[in-house]
Order: structure tokens, then C-alpha cells, then sequence
């Protein structure tokens, strides 16, 4: 199938097909089913050969590499290929107003996948259309970097379930119409790898699988251009290996050992690997850490254009053999890195990426009551090509960086250290008119930078106020939660909640309790899903029930109104209030403008769009939207009326 010789093989396409009739033989589908991936594979051919040899100049294995291909698209079942097809109709499938993610760790969740397919009307209920399920295959444990150290890319986390369970997962979301979405982590294997621990033997064929160095000398010359990913629990990019006496380079935890991407071997693996998952019925691919998959010395080891190759090359394998599968692209890094992982037009690299400066962005305005800078994080994303997909989000697994516009910031004479000293104290609550709860993480003595965890309903009051039992600061809290995801929930793209935020869940302090979850503050926001609250949202007035209800009436409002389908047109307007932002969106003759107060205090946005009488979504109440006074930490989203 793969020799370019049949290009022009006189077969019919599936696409624009008559339906089957029962008549058709097993061999009329296969002579179709080949003529479908002969055209998707024919479109790719020549820029993935070129591509891969550019990278490996190794036809051999590259003719493995297409081999392997056709067979996980015969081993394709059926139904997904029928969802590929759809999928190929209809591309812009994931950027409708009504796709609403959530992110999920199984156990914490539900106990086990069993346990999430149980569950999954709960979400359905919830409005949640796409679940992101973390990390659930094999690691090792007190050793997994929360499931980012996969011992075996072929088997979940015997406490989770089998395989087996996890494609009925994924058919059960199917049945409800959600996607599925995985990580995929291509960057670094856990050191119990088969490969790993070959390698530890010494084995030189599975040693060049990683970056070995007899001494310390190349790592010295590394350590001097890379920066650390985490200073505090794993100081370095290399460890030392004992057992064959080599350094390892281990950019992340010492367990989690770099892939060499250099090697074709290792790239046609982690192909197949990735072809495995579309074939279990994962739809989305959340490449983890993908800026970091290709080392050069002499550089940061980040976002290095090899990188691109490679992503290249995957989005075109998967739209040759599954292209209903989606890539996410996990790149937490400055805004001038992030968008070159849409590729270009003709030649796209990832379907979607995280919005993670406009999330950092955002919680910097909280901190300061001053969303100024997020003006400006709004208008860098307005200039953007329409058809980007983001997927925004208020709170997700990680820590949160303060990777902000710090030029700007200093322009309106805010220092960085300082600055970042701030944000931390503000969010730690350790200084007055805070009303946040959290921990810091990574906080690093050299450079004296430090990053932040906690939910977000800790982080917006309803810990404190909750402990304190004040009802106003509650009233504040809840509204501050509710404002911030009407904003989240305006930005184009896919809005994202991480579990338990549906029910304003707080901090979980007993990760400190368990010796190996103790040093990484992480896991304050990783705590088991708290089902009582989800009880409590029947109960008239709790603050799961407000949160949860206000949230619900803000998702059903986004799903019905095509003005937030995610490539309508959206810029800003100056409101000359420093606290509140307004995002205008406009599509198809239609026009709303969102307004965001970001202080406790009452405040009038000085807008002047004397176009029309317009009408508060949420409320259903008229007004004009001129010199519109916004309750402290409200909002509105007002709808020009026809
Ligand atoms: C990603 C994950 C993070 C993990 C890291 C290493 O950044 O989001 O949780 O620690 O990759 O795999």
C-alpha cells in the first residue's frame, strides 16, 4: 500500500460514498478502505519522506514506518473510521461554542476507569463534552511524576484497569457524544522502561534510545545553557547512573530519563505508540512537554526548530492512518513560542494549544485588581489568525508560572522580582487584603523566582471565607470564581475546567502526609474528588450549589449562542477603569460585549457603544452600553439587541 506506485489507482474514495449496502463484500471494503488511505497517504507522501530523511537519511526506516502505518489503519475499527470520515467533513468539529472540556485524574475521580465509565453521565450532566483523562499507565510508584513516567506505553496502571477498560471508556463517551482526550508523554520514558533498564545494563542499543556520557564533561557544558525545570525537587538535567556508570540527561525528575529523538528508532516507536492510542479510541493526543523533545548543546533545549519537524510529522502521520484525531500541544512557554506550534496553513503542526499566558495573565489581575496587562494579552491573541484553537483555563494539574509581559510591566513601574514577590504573597495569603489560600512551588533561592499552586476556588476566597465563616466574603468569593470562567468562557477556543472547580473544591492538604507526594506542593490541587459536594448542589444555597448552578447557566448561554463559536472575530475596548476589561465578539451580524470587573469594589466601565439597546445575557436584562457600572467582581455579557 505504501509504494507511491499505486497513486493512481482507479478506485473510488470513501468520501462522498453511497451508503454500504449489505451486498458489499469484505473485499469491496477493502478495495476502498485502500483507496481512502492510498489518497490521505499520497497527499502526505512526499513531505514526510523528505521530512523524515531531512531528520534520519534512513530510507529503510522509513519504509518500516510507512509499513506500519497501513497496518494500524487496517487494525482501525470500523466505527473510528467512520469518525474520521465525519471528522474529515467536518474539520472545524472542535471549535463549535458548545465544546466544554474537563480534565480528570482517575483514581481521584472515580477510583478506577470502571469507576469514570459509572460516572460519565454525571459529566454529561455537568455539560462536559470532552474529558481529558491524566496520566494512567504503567509508572512506577513513589516514582511517576504524577503518572509522567511511563514504565510501558502498552498498559494502564494495573490500579486503574486494563487497556480493555480503557477502550470502553472511550466507546462509552462516544455513545455520549464526548471525545477522550490523553497524554501522551514523548519527551522522557520512567527509568523502569524495558528500554531504561536494558539500557541500565548497559546495552548500547537501548542506551543510544536516551543521552548517555561516560563523564561529565558534555553535561558540565549543557548545565551552563539549560535552565532548570524544577530547581528545587530535581536540581539539573543529568543524574548519574549506577549501574552502568554513565550520566543520564534527566531534564525533569531524576526517574525521568530523555528520549533521543535523534534516533529513528526511538521516533517510529513512539509513532507506533501514538498510532496505538488512536486505535484504543483516544481522540485528542496531549503531547506532553513537546518544546523540550530535541536537544542541541550550546542552546536552552527548547522549542528547537527540530521540534517542529517532528510535530510536523506526526500531524501528518495522524492524518494519514486516524485524521479524526486531534494534537494538543503542551508548550508552557512566552507567547512568541507558543503560536508557531499551529505550523503554518499548508503546513499545521498541532490542532490545539493551552492559552497558558492569558490563565497567568488573568490571575495577575486578580492579585492587582488591574487587568491592564490582560488588555494587552487579549489584544496580542485578537491579531492571531481566527482559526487557532486555544484551550483556556482557569486551573489545570500544574503549578502556575509567572510568565508575564514583564517590558510592559516595567513600563508601569513594576519590577519583576517584586513584582512576582507580590503575586506569591498575595496568593499564599500571607499579606493583608489577601484572600487567597495556596503554596508555593519551585520557589528557587538563586533566582529567587517561585511558582504558585492551588485551586481555583481557594485561590478566589472560598477557602478563607469558608474557614472564617464570613457570608460576604463567600458572596465575594463566589462571584470572583463565577467571574473569572465568564471570562475564560468568552476567549475564543475550547474552555477547559479541571475537575472538582464545577463545585468550587478547596486545597487538599494531605498530600503531605505521604512521604513521596510531600515535596511536590503540586499535589495541593490534586486531591481526591470530593463527591459530598456534588450532593450539596442539591441543597438550595450551599456554595456548591452556586457555583455549580452559576456555572451551568454560563455553559448552557455559551452553547447557545454562536457568538462565542470560536474563530467569531474578538478584540477589546478601553474602558478607562483600570480594573475592568471589555472583550467584544462579533460574528455573523451579531455583537456582545463582555465586561469583567477584576475588584471588590463597584466601578463604571467608560465605554460609549451607542449602537443599539443590548441585553444582559445572564440576566436578561436591558441596558446601554454606555458608561456601564460593573458590581464588584461582576460581570456582564451584553447582547446587542436585533
Ligand atoms: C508536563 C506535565 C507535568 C510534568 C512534566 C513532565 O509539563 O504537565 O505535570 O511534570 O510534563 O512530564
Amino acid at each position: 500500500m505504501q509504494k507511491r506506485k499505486n497513486k493512481k489507482a482507479a478506485v473510488k474514495p470513501f468520501v462522498n460514498k453511497k451508503p454500504e449496502t449489505a451486498a458489499a463484500s469484505a473485499e469491496d471494503v477493502k478495495v476502498r478502505e485502500d483507496a481512502e488511505y492510498q489518497r490521505r497517504f499520497d497527499r502526505h507522501f512526499d513531505e514526510l519522506k523528505w521530512l523524515y530523511m531531512e531528520v534520519y537519511q534512513n530510507e529503510w526506516m522509513f519504509d518500516e514506518l510507512c509499513k506500519q502505518m497501513y497496518r494500524f489503519y487496517t487494525e482501525r475499527k470500523k466505527s473510528l473510521k467512520q469518525m474520521d470520515r465525519d471528522r474529515e467533513q467536518k474539520p472545524d468539529w472542535f471549535k463549535k461554542n458548545d465544546m466544554l472540556g474537563m480534565m480528570l485524574y482517575v483514581d481521584n475521580f472515580a477510583g478506577n476507569l470502571q469507576g469514570v465509565k459509572n460516572k460519565l453521565d454525571y459529566l454529561k450532566e455537568s455539560h462536559v463534552n470532552y474529558v481529558h483523562l491524566m496520566p494512567l499507565l504503567k509508572t512506577p510508584k513513589g516514582r511517576s511524576d504524577g503518572g509522567y513516567a511511563v514504565a510501558d506505553f502498552r498498559q494502564v496502571q494495573p490500579e486503574l484497569g486494563t487497556m480493555d477498560d480503557l477502550r470502553e471508556v472511550a466507546d462509552a463517551c462516544h455513545e455520549r457524544d464526548m471525545s477522550v482526550c490523553m497524554d501522551f508523554v514523548m519527551n522522557h520514558t520512567s527509568e523502569d522502561h524495558e528500554w531504561a533498564v536494558r539500557a541500565k545494563q548497559g546495552d548500547g542499543e537501548y542506551m543510544s534510545r536516551y543521552f548517555f556520557f561516560h563523564n561529565y564533561d558534555i553535561p558540565a557544558q549543557f548545565e551552563k545553557t539549560v535552565p532548570q525545570v524544577f530547581p528545587t525537587t530535581a536540581p539539573g538535567n543529568f543524574s548519574y547512573c549506577q549501574e552502568n556508570g554513565h550520566y543520564v540527561m534527566t531534564t525533569f525528575y531524576p526517574y525521568q530519563w530523555d528520549l533521543n529523538y535523534r534516533n529513528p528508532r526511538v521516533f517510529n516507536e513512539m509513532m507506533y505508540n501514538f498510532l496505538f492510542f488512536a486505535n484504543a479510541g483516544i481522540d485528542v493526543i496531549r503531547i506532553d512537554a513537546v518544546p523540550y523533545i530535541w536537544k542541541e548543546l550550546g542552546t536552552d533545549c527548547r522549542n528547537l526548530p527540530r521540534v517542529h519537524t517532528i510535530v510536523r510529522m506526526m500531524r501528518m502521520i495522524g492524518e494519514i492512518v486516524c485524521p479524526g484525531i486531534l494534537l494538543l500541544g503542551e508548550v508552557v512557554m512566552e507567547p512568541s513560542k507558543v503560536a508557531p506550534y499551529f505550523g503554518t496553513v499548508e503546513k499545521p503542526e498541532c490542532h490545539m494549544l493551552y492559552n497558558v499566558t492569558t490563565m497567568a495573565t488573568m490571575w495577575n489581575s486578580v492579585a492587582t485588581r488591574d487587568a491592564r496587562l490582560l488588555k494587552k494579552q487579549m489584544d496580542i491573541l485578537a491579531a492571531l489568525p481566527k482559526d487557532y484553537v486555544y484551550l483556556n483555563y482557569l486551573r489545570c494539574h500544574d503549578d502556575i508560572g509567572w510568565g508575564l509581559d514583564y517590558p510592559t510591566l516595567r513600563g508601569w513601574g513594576m519590577e519583576e522580582r517584586p513584582h512576582k514577590q507580590y503575586i506569591n504573597d498575595f496568593f499564599t495569603g500571607t499579606i493583608e487584603g489577601s484572600f487567597s489560600r495556596g503554596e508555593l512551588y519551585n520557589a528557587d533561592p538563586v533566582t529567587g523566582d517561585a511558582r504558585f499552586c492551588g485551586t481555583a476556588a481557594s485561590m478566589c476566597g472560598v477557602e478563607k471565607a469558608g474557614f472564617e465563616q464570613d457570608d460576604e466574603q463567600m458572596q465575594h468569593a463566589i462571584a470572583r470564581d463565577l467571574m473569572l470562567h465568564a471570562f475564560m468562557f468568552t476567549q475564543s477556543g475550547i474552555p477547559m475546567l479541571y475537575s472538582g472547580d464545577e463545585v468550587g473544591q478547596t486545597n487538599d492538604y494531605t498530600y503531605k502526609e505521604i512521604p513521596d507526594k510531600a515535596p511536590d506542593s503540586r499535589y495541593i490541587h490534586r486531591g481526591k474528588f470530593n463527591w459530598e459536594l456534588v450532593d450539596q448542589i442539591k441543597e438550595e444555597g450551599s456554595v456548591s450549589e452556586r457555583i455549580y448552578h452559576g456555572l451551568e447557566h454560563l455553559e448552557k448561554i455559551r452553547a447557545q449562542e454562536p457568538v462565542f463559536v470560536s474563530n467569531a472575530v474578538f478584540y477589546t475596548l478601553e474602558t478607562y477603569e483600570q480594573s475592568i476589561i471589555c472583550v467584544v465578539r462579533e460574528n455573523e451580524g451579531e455583537r456582545m460585549i463582555g465586561l469583567f470587573n477584576f475588584s471588590e469594589f463597584d466601578k463604571t466601565a467608560w465605554i460609549n457603544e451607542a449602537d443599539g439597546v443590548y441585553q444582559d445575557l445572564v440576566t436578561g436584562k436591558e441596558m446601554v452600553a454606555v458608561a456601564v457600572g460593573v458590581p464588584g467582581n461582576g460581570f456582564f455579557w451584553l447582547k446587542r439587541k436585533k
